[in-house]
């Protein structure tokens, strides 16, 4: 069963950044972009590297490992040596406040 949870405050994630954010043993990646606040994964999957310290670039996320990248809107893989997409969560804003839905 899926439920919305609250992560932070708006404010919590600058623009153009992301954040790691752990959860029940489970960790996603939580972005603020200029089209608003998306959630994948936390992992490359190439070889799991970190991306909460990845680059934000628009939409995309470049893995800070290997440089590989994703549409962080869709996990899509966008550039190798990724080839399997994210894992996306959806994402809302209400009061100021992110909510994930896992
Ligand atoms: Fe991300 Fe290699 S671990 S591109």
């Amino acid at each position: 069963m899926s439920e919305w949870i609250e992560v932070c405050a708006t404010d919590c994630i600058d623009e153009e950044d992301v954040i790691r954010w752990d959860h029940d043993s489970r960790s996603f990646a939580i972005y603020h972009t200029k089209k608003g606040f998306f959630a994948t994964a936390a992992y490359c999957t190439h070889q799991q590297a970190d991306l909460e310290d990845g680059v934000v670039i628009g939409a995309v996320i470049e893995c800070p490992l290997h440089q590989g990248r994703f549409d962080i809107a869709t996990g899509k893989a966008l550039r190798a040596p990724v080839r399997i997409d994210l894992a996306t969560f959806p994402v809302k804003v209400e009061g100021g406040i992110v909510f994930i839905n896992i």
